[in-house]
């Protein structure tokens, strides 16, 4: 059932254009309103929501890092995120007016259950966004949204991924549009684009040649390190993390405004360090922070691979290999720009003989705490 492909993750990578696009189908319509009737919270209760708590683990958990910038950007309802299993055992300040959403893929994570049980015990209103139709957590949640990725068999989660960023967004705006919260031109411009991005998604793919033979001159690293700003940070966590769990390799990601602060001191002759970088028409101050954070660490003898987008001309001569991928509204940008970290950590596992679909000691699902 592989398809012809060499493991399911490829297979499952090749697969996220149709699993955003199914994740979005029937919930915008042309107008650009939102239809998310399956929540089953009332409008009349979303109106009341004064705080919104994340929790989930893995890669769930940074789709949850990457959601707090939207919500808290287009909605203005102060975000947190929370590793699953940390949540319930700090005593978290939870009451009737908070929204605690519970992202899994599997829908049988043991941390992310208990946590939300904890929340529901306090009171709170639990939506979980989940991948797996009738699993534990959306069944003890007050209200679920589905992500349609399909199976995923792969223990690396991909296409799960970029479909929880999708239904992060579309609760993000769903909450804008109950409230109406800044429901104006900039929103109606970002539901727009996301309508568009599966095809953006697609267009990655089909530029990813580079990335694989890239990946297959590091096989001998042992450190890749990754940096980030804003939400570039989260996607900078996530590319180490599937570069730790298929290829086995020490990776680290930043923040980057934190190099200064240690990690600068980790930088080696020649240590690769992937730089993801954000669009430089919206946040150009940011934009050019990250610029000079190129030049520092590549100053002392990094390999810089910069992903970048499209048109964007000031990171070339810093840039040991450029990544390219469309240009898109900056919070929609983590969902291009981590698909060529996928592809790279898969090829690097790959290329140093790792079994990519099933990496040793990790289970699909954890269900124990
Ligand atoms: O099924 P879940 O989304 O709750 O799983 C959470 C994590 O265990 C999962 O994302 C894990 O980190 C993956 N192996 C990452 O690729």
């Amino acid at each position: 059932e592989k398809d012809g492909y060499a493991s399911f993750m490829l297979k499952e990578i090749a697969e996220q254009p149709k699993a955003v696009a199914d994740t979005l189908l029937g919930r915008i319509d042309p107008s650009g309103s939102l239809t998310l009737d399956e929540l089953r919270i009332t409008p009349a209760d979303l109106r009341q929501i004064d705080k919104v708590v994340i929790v989930a683990c893995g890669t769930a958990f940074h789709a949850g890092l990457i959601a707090k910038y939207a919500i808290e950007h287009w909605t203005r309802i102060p975000c947190e995120v929370e590793l699953a299993s940390e949540f319930r055992y700090r005593d978290p300040i939870l009451g009737g007016r908070s929204l605690v959403i519970a992202i899994s893929q599997s829908g049988e994570t043991m941390d992310t259950l208990m946590a939300l049980r904890h929340a529901r015990e306090q009171g709170s209103k639990v939506l979980a966004i989940c991948n797996t139709n009738g699993s534990t957590i959306p069944r003890e949640s007050d209200a679920v949204l589905y992500t349609h990725a399909g199976p995923e068999v792969a223990v690396a989660s991909t296409k799960a991924f970029l479909t929880q960023l999708v239904a992060c967004y579309l609760v993000a705006l769903y909450l804008c549009q109950v409230r109406g919260t800044k429901w104006g031109d900039e929103i109606q411009a970002v539901i727009k684009d996301l309508s568009k991005i599966s095809e953006e998604v697609e267009r990655v793919l089909e530029t990813m040649e580079p990335v694989r033979a890239l990946a297959r001159t590091l096989a001998g690293k042992d450190t890749v390190l990754f940096l980030g700003r804003h939400v570039g940070y989260p996607v900078a966590l996530e590319g180490a993390l599937k570069l730790k769990e298929l290829a086995y390799m020490h990776a680290e990601g930043f923040a980057a405004g934190e190099l200064k602060h240690g990690p600068i001191a980790l930088v080696e002759e020649d240590m690769p360090v992937v730089v993801v970088v954000p669009s430089p028409r919206n946040r150009s101050l940011l934009h050019d922070k990250i610029v000079s954070n190129i030049q520092e660490i590549r100053a002392r003898g990094a390999r810089t691979i910069v992903i970048a987008e499209e048109g964007d001309e000031a990171v070339v001569p810093y840039a040991d290999h450029l990544i390219r991928i469309p240009a898109t509204p900056t919070l929609l940008q983590p969902v291009v720009a981590t698909v060529p970290l996928q592809v790279f950590a898969c090829e690097l596992a790959a290329a140093r003989g790792n079994e990519v679909d099933q990496p040793r000691n990790l289970a699909k699902s954890v269900t124990v705490e």
